[in-house]
C-alpha cells in the first residue's frame, strides 16, 4: 500500500471517530448525588438498627457499594465546600463555623463541580440546600454552574413554612428562604419540604432529554432541625406509623427519615421509568453526624451509635458518614476503602470521562478503585482543622489522631438510640426487596440484586460493633488538652487512647498535621451584617443584599 492511501485510511478512521463523538458524549453517565443533612450513622437500617426502617436506601446500599470508611467534615458549610471544590476546607478558608444567614461570606471564587460537568455537556440541577453563600447574587447556585435551583440558600429552613430564623447581635431576624432560582417561592409555603424536593427531582428526570447527561444534586433539608420550638416536623400520618418509638421527638425524626427514604425510592423509580437508570451513578451520603442532643444547637434526635461524638466534632460520630454509591458497573459489597468527601469531585469527573489535569485538588480519584475493587489510593484524610480552636482530626491508615474539644467536653461522649432492643420490629427484608428502589433496581437487565441471605450478610458486614475494654485508657481532650490516638481497626468507637502507648506514632501523626498548617488559609468568617441582610428589606425574604 502506498503511503498516500495509508494516510487516506488514517483520515477516514479519524473522521469516523469524530462522527462517533456525539454518541460517546451522550453515553456519559447521569449523576444523581443525594446529600442528607445531619443524619447519623445509626439512622439507617442497613447499619444494623431496627428502630427506623429505611427500605429504599437499604436496597440501594445492598445493590451498590456501602462505603463504610467514608469521611466528611464535621459540619455543613465545610463539607459542602469540600464536595464542590475537592479541597480541604482549611486550604480555602472554609473551616470553622458554618455560614450564618446574615454573614457576607461565600465559597471563594473558582470553578466548582457543576461547572466542570457543564464543560462535559451535562445539564446541571440543584434541588434543596446551598449553604455556600448568597450575599451577592453572583454567589448563588445559578451563577455558579447550576442551570436551575429550587430550594434555599441558608443552613436550614422550616419544613412547612420555609421561614428561616436567626438571632444576630441580639435581634431575631426571620424571612422566607425558598426560591426558584432568584424568585421567592411563596406559593410553596405550607407544603412539606422533602415532598417538594422529591417532586422537583422527579419532574427534572421526567422532563430531561436523556440523550444529554444529567447532574442532579439533590441536597435535602432532612433531617436537619428547623426553627426553635419546632425542631422536628413531619406529616402526622407518617409519625403515627412509628408506634414502637415512645420518645415523641425521636418518633417525629423517624418520620422525617421515612420521608427521606421514600424520596430516594421515588428518584430511583423515576430514573428507571425514564430509561436513565441503566446509565446512572447514584451517590447517597450524609454531610456529617447527627446533633443528637442539645449541645451544638439544632438538636434533631438522630443517632451516631455506636460511634463517639456529635456533629461539629472530629470524633468518628461527627465525621465518619454513612455513604453509598450505586452504578450497574459496580460490584456490590461493603467496602473499607478510605474515601473522603473531597474525593467526589475527581471521582465523578473521572467517571464522566473528564480530565483532572490542571485542577488543584486535595481529593483523590477513587473511580478505578471503585470499579476494579482495588485498595484505596488514599492513605490519609484530614477530618477537621480549626486553627482558632486548635481542634483537628487526622486519619492515617488505621490510626486516628484527634485534639481539642468544641464544647468543653459536652459533645465528646456517646449519644443516641441503639435500635437493637427487642421492642423494635424485626428487620423486614421483604420490605427492602419490594421497596420502590429495590424493584426498580431489580428490573434492570444488566444487574442482579441480592437475595435475602446476601442482604443479611451485607447488613452484618456493614454493622460496626465495639467492645469496650475494661482497662481502656480514656481520652479527655478538655481535662488533659493533649492529643489522643486510636487504632480504629480494633477500636472504631475511640475508647482506648493509645497516645502514651505509641509515642512514635503520635509524633508522626503530629508531624503530618503540621504539614496542613503550611497550606492553611485562615478562616474567612465575618461578623453578621444585620442591617444589610435584614429580610424586612426584601419583603421578608432572605435575599442577596449586596450589589456587585
Ligand atoms: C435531545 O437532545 C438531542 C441531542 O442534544 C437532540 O438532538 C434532540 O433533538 C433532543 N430532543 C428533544 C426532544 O429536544
Ligand atoms: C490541643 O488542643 C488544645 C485545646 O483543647 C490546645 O490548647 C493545644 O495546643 C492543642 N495541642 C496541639 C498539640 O495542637
Ligand atoms: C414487611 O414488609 C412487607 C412489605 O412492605 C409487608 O407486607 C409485611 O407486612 C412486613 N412484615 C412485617 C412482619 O411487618
Ligand atoms: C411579598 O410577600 C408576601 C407574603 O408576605 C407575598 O404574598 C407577596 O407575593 C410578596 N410580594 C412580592 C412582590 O414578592
Amino acid at each position: 500500500m502506498k503511503r498516500n492511501s495509508l494516510f487516506q485510511m488514517f483520515v477516514s478512521f479519524v473522521s469516523l471517530l469524530l462522527a462517533m463523538m456525539p454518541a460517546i458524549q451522550s453515553s456519559r453517565p447521569h449523576i444523581v448525588f443525594i446529600l442528607a443533612d445531619d443524619v447519623g450513622w445509626n439512622d439507617f437500617s442497613f447499619h444494623g438498627s431496627d428502630e427506623i426502617l429505611t427500605p429504599n436506601i437499604d436496597a440501594l446500599a445492598y445493590s451498590g457499594v456501602i462505603l463504610n470508611h467514608h469521611y466528611s467534615q464535621p459540619i455543613c458549610t465545610p463539607t459542602r465546600s469540600a464536595l464542590l471544590t475537592g479541597r480541604y476546607p482549611s486550604n480555602i478558608g472554609m473551616q470553622g463555623w458554618p455560614l450564618s444567614a446574615a454573614e457576607p461570606r461565600a465559597l471563594p471564587p473558582g470553578k466548582i463541580l457543576p461547572q466542570y460537568l457543564k464543560d462535559l455537556g451535562y445539564t446541571t440541577r440543584i434541588v434543596g440546600k446551598w449553604h455556600l453563600g448568597y450575599y451577592k447574587k453572583e454567589l448563588t447556585p445559578t451563577y455558579r454552574g447550576f442551570d436551575s435551583h429550587l430550594g434555599y440558600f441558608n443552613g436550614f429552613t422550616s419544613y412547612y413554612d420555609h421561614i428561616t430564623q436567626e438571632s444576630a447581635s441580639g435581634i431575631l431576624m426571620e424571612g422566607l428562604d425558598f426560591r426558584r432560582d432568584l424568585s421567592a417561592a411563596w406559593d410553596l409555603s405550607g407544603r412539606y419540604a422533602t415532598d417538594i424536593f422529591t417532586g422537583e427531582a422527579e419532574r427534572i428526570i421526567q422532563e430531561h432529554n436523556s440523550s444529554n447527561p444529567l447532574f442532579l444534586y439533590l441536597s435535602h433539608l432532612a433531617s436537619h432541625a428547623g426553627n426553635a420550638g419546632k425542631l422536628v416536623e413531619a406529616p402526622q400520618h407518617t409519625i403515627n406509623m412509628f408506634h414502637h418509638i415512645t420518645e415523641p421527638n425521636r418518633k417525629t425524626y423517624a418520620a422525617m427519615m421515612w420521608k427521606l427514604d421514600e424520596s430516594v425510592g421515588r428518584v430511583v423509580r423515576a430514573l428507571e421509568a425514564k430509561g436513565m437508570l441503566e446509565n446512572s451513578i447514584i451517590v447517597f451520603m450524609s454531610d456529617n453526624g447527627a446533633p443528637s442532643v442539645d449541645v451544638v444547637g439544632y438538636q434533631n434526635w438522630g443517632s451516631n451509635y455506636p460511634l463517639r461524638g456529635l456533629k461539629t466534632t472530629q470524633w468518628e460520630g461527627g465525621v465518619r458518614t454513612p455513604a453509598v454509591i450505586w452504578s450497574p458497573i459496580l460490584e456490590r459489597r461493603v467496602s473499607s476503602q478510605l474515601i473522603h468527601v473531597t474525593d467526589w469531585l475527581p471521582t465523578l469527573l473521572s467517571a464522566a470521562g473528564g480530565s483532572l489535569q490542571g485542577i488543584v485538588l486535595d481529593g483523590t480519584d477513587q473511580w478505578s478503585a471503585l470499579v476494579g475493587k482495588e485498595a484505596s489510593p488514599r492513605r490519609e484524610a484530614l477530618l477537621q482543622y480549626d486553627e482558632v480552636k486548635r481542634t483537628y482530626g487526622l486519619r492515617r491508615d488505621n490510626w486516628k489522631l484527634t485534639n481539642g474539644s468544641n464544647y468543653g467536653g459536652e459533645a465528646d461522649g456517646y449519644y443516641g438510640h441503639t435500635g437493637r432492643e427487642f421492642s423494635n420490629p424485626p428487620y423486614n427484608v421483604t420490605a427492602v426487596i419490594h421497596s420502590l428502589a429495590g424493584e426498580a433496581l431489580a428490573s434492570l437487565l444488566s444487574s442482579t440484586t441480592p437475595d435475602e441471605d446476601e442482604i443479611l450478610q451485607l447488613r452484618a458486614a456493614a454493622t460496626v460493633t465495639c467492645s469496650v475494654k475494661v482497662d481502656a485508657i480514656p481520652c479527655h481532650p478538655v481535662k488533659s488538652s493533649n492529643p489522643c490516638l486510636f487504632d480504629l481497626a480494633t477500636d472504631p468507637c475511640e475508647t482506648n487512647n493509645l497516645a502514651s502507648v505509641y509515642p512514635e506514632v503520635l509524633h508522626e501523626m503530629l508531624d503530618l498535621v503540621s504539614n496542613y498548617e503550611v497550606t492553611l488559609v485562615p478562616q474567612l468568617n465575618k461578623p453578621p451584617d444585620v442591617e444589610g441582610s435584614d429580610p424586612r428589606n426584601f419583603n421578608n425574604t432572605w435575599s442577596p443584599w449586596i450589589v456587585a
